[in-house]
């Protein structure tokens, strides 16, 4: 059948593959941003939970448009070969202290942009719980790390928690939605919310 759920997916693998991106994911941060306008040349970027490294290498290409600077932190190394010259790289967990330290060293940040996810347990309690706390986190860094006016995007998992995390981020941003963008799966329960223009 030709438009079943996986057909979508798999049509934006085979384009991701075809462009030379890691990961399918490039193609929410591209609609998020279309719709949003979150990043511009010659920005400051910080991306939480970067790899294998779609989201950073399609902001160095299309977003900062190989000017400005990118900060992209995972558990994992990059799987981008070369790394692009505007990102600097750091392996391991964003809120320990001695990466925290090092992100603090490169910013203050125009955008933060975060697709961290928890592994999953596929308990859904514990997969959406673990994924608030990340949300939260990042919120905690961009109170202290980005810029006024900046802007935030983060992934989190739909149960519940979410409507206090974007209670925060009303405060921090004159605006803050969440927003699902196409290319998520049909069957994934995951959500963006965008913060824009910090106070
Ligand atoms: C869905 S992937 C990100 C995909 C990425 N945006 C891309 O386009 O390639 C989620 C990532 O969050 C990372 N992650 C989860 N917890 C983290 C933490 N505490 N610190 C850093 N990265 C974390 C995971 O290692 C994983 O690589």
């Amino acid at each position: 059948m030709a438009n079943s759920r996986r057909d979508k997916a798999d049509s934006y693998t085979l384009k991701a593959r075809k462009e030379g991106y890691p990961a399918r994911s490039v193609y929410k941060l591209e609609e998020i941003n279309q719709t949003h306008k979150l990043i511009k040349p010659g920005d400051t970027v910080l991306d939480v939970g970067a790899a294998p490294g779609s989201w950073t290498l399609f902001t160095h290409r299309e977003l900062i448009k190989g000017k400005g600077k990118i900060v992209s932190v995972d558990l994992n190394p990059l799987n981008l070969n070369p790394v692009p010259p505007t990102v600097i790289e750091f392996t391991g967990d964003a809120f320990s202290k001695e990466i925290r330290a090092q992100l603090v060293e490169h910013g203050p940040y125009d955008t933060i942009i975060s697709d961290a996810a928890p592994m999953t347990t596929g308990n859904r309690t514990v997969d959406t719980t673990r994924s608030e706390w990340l949300a939260e986190q990042v919120v905690f860094l961009a109170e202290e790390q980005l810029k006024v006016h900046g802007n935030l995007v983060i992934k989190i998992f739909q149960g519940g928690g979410q409507e206090q995390v974007l209670k925060n981020m009303r405060t921090l941003f004159n605006k803050a939605k969440a927003f699902k963008p196409k290319a998520c799966r049909d069957d994934s329960f995951e959500i963006y919310l965008i913060g824009l223009d910090k106070k």
